[in-house]
């Protein structure tokens, strides 16, 4: 892991768009546990404002963020250690968000993934969509972030909200923090079932807290090549081969790639071998969570605590940020 300092702010935030996946776990939310700092400097919240853009049924859209919270405070986000808050519960970042917009290039935006992908598939893309970027944009400046922990497909978002802070600094000074992403190499972009990138969209994906006999027959249906057990294979680029290694000791995945350079051997038993230590290495944060799901007031303390802590920053840079630009 990079050394951090100890006063650097680490923020990120991730959209309750569906249960978490191992694509989500191991390229941003093992970094959120790993790096949280303290309360005042380490911030992850819940994007519902985001999810908006997508969930359009408010029963859904709630199950969804009180899940996302459980899961995190289960897979170890700690609330001494962490502040967890839901994104609507500031209200700041709303207003932000309209001031970086005035400055926001349309260029900038026209370019991000989201909605050129929609557009080039011929869908109408709402406002909200196009304006992605720069509530994200508003969600880190807000809180005078340093580092953001994401995977790789969020690298350019994080771009985007240093080109609109490097505009606003321009017009108006230096109001904003310049951030930084913070990506794992080797985890960011966990492959999924079929060998692309995992995602919820994408339907080959697999969920951190699956009903384990569901999980296992995603395991052994996992896609391989057709080549014959006998011949040696390269676990460079093979997804089963990434996918084994996630939950692997470095003894383990020195072992399997001797095993595939030396041929001889059945997928089968390497999928039986994931789905053993994926069982395995989630298992205390299974029991955390069934804890925790008889416990919702907890979750709801946690997240009204959290939204105090951060409303409190929010509002000292909006001001600030406000007196630059000769608002209020
Ligand atoms: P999804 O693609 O499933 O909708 P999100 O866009 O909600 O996932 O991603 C939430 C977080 O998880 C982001 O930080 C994103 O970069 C990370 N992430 C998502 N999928 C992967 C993956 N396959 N590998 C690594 N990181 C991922
Ligand atoms: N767009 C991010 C995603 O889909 C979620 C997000 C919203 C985020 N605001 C953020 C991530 C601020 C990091 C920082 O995963």
């Amino acid at each position: 892991m990079q050394r951090i300092q100890s006063m650097t702010r680490i923020l990120s935030g991730i959209q309750p768009t569906g249960r978490f996946h191992w694509g989500n776990y191991f390229g941003a939310i093992r970094q959120y546990i790993d790096l949280q700092n303290g309360r005042d400097t380490a911030f992850y919240f819940i994007a519902n404002l985001h999810a908006l853009t997508t969930i359009r049924d408010k029963k859904i859209l709630k199950e969804n963020t009180l899940n996302a919270a459980l899961d995190l405070l289960a897979l170890g986000l700690d609330p001494d250690r962490a502040t967890l808050f839901m994104q609507s519960d500031v209200p700041e970042v709303s207003e932000l968000c309209w001031i970086l917009m005035t400055t926001a290039p349309m260029g900038l935006l026209e370019r991000c993934h989201a909605y050129k992908d929609k557009k080039a598939k011929g869908l109408t893309a709402d406002a909200g969509l196009f304006a992605y970027p720069v509530l994200m944009a508003a969600d880190i400046l807000l809180y005078d972030s340093d580092l953001v922990p994401v995977g790789e497909d969020q690298i350019q978002h994080i771009e985007v909200a240093r080109d609109i802070a490097g505009a606003f600094n321009h017009s108006f000074g230096e109001v904003f923090v310049m951030p930084k992403p913070y990506v794992v190499k080797d985890t960011a972009k966990v492959p999924g079932l079929d060998g692309g990138k995992m995602s919820k969209s994408y339907n080959n994906s697999v969920e951190v807290f699956e009903d384990l006999k569901t999980q296992k027959k995603k395991i052994m249906g996992i896609k391989t090549d057709s080549r014959p057990m006998e011949e040696p294979k390269d676990p460079a680029g093979d997804h089963l081969f990434e996918l084994y290694s996630l939950f692997a000791s470095a003894e383990q995945i020195k072992e399997l790639e001797t095993t595939y350079r030396k041929g001889g051997f059945g997928y089968g038993s390497v999928k039986s071998g994931l789905a053993e230590s994926a069982e395995k290495y989630f298992g205390e944060a299974r029991a955390k969570r069934e804890e925790l799901a008889a416990k919702p007031d907890i979750v709801k303390d946690v997240l009204s605590f959290g939204a105090s802590t951060a409303r409190k920053k929010a509002s000292a840079v909006l001001k600030r940020v406000k007196a630059a630009c000769g608002v209020g």
